[in-house]
């Protein structure tokens, strides 16, 4: 399983690499990650599991972030509307966007990155995301508000991008209209 010493953390190299795609349908040994990785956030959202393996708590982990250069996500969380999100996603992909951007108020944070980096980071409100699940079977997502948000994060793993990169520069608070 994965565990906290599995995780690499922003100075690796791995991090800034695009990701490249998986095979449809998955092998075993990409499905066992993809699998892997959505067993990690649920776990690390477990308090007592936490503690007993050593993972750090998180909604969303990317295949890059345990130096695996590859396209699969695993998230799981709750959305405002007490929704549950729990998703093994490889390739997935942002077929369709809106134009409005929203953020989270409090900033986002990285299981990779340790610093805390404040500020805005921009991201749509709604997205429509393609993927396949280990199964190989296509899967298709229309997200808003918090859940766009984290797929956001986690897709841009794959290209290479880290939340702070998004973050503007000189003005880290800036709301564009
Ligand atoms: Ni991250």
């Amino acid at each position: 399983m994965i565990t906290r010493k599995d995780i690499v953390i922003d100075g690796h190299p791995v991090l800034r690499q695009v990701a490249q795609d998986v095979p449809i349908p998955l092998t075993e040994e990409d499905k066992k990650t993809l699998r892997g990785l959505l067993e990690y956030v649920k776990n690390s959202q477990d308090e007592e599991l936490a503690k007993k393996y050593d993972l750090k708590p998180g909604v969303g982990l990317a295949a890059p972030q345990i130096a695996v250069s590859k396209k699969m996500i695993g998230v799981h969380f709750t959305d405002e509307d007490g929704k549950l999100h729990s998703y093994a996603l490889a390739n997935p992909k942002i077929i369709s966007h809106s134009v409005d951007t929203i953020f989270i108020e409090s900033g986002e944070g990285c299981l990779s990155v340790e610093k805390d980096v404040k500020g805005h980071v921009p991201r749509y409100e709604r997205i429509k995301v393609q993927a396949f699940d280990a199964e190989g079977k296509e899967v298709l997502l229309k997200l808003r508000d918090y859940a766009a948000i984290v797929l956001q994060h986690e897709i841009d793993h794959l290209q290479g991008i880290l939340f702070y990169d998004r973050i503007d520069k000189e003005q880290p608070f800036i709301i564009n209209e």
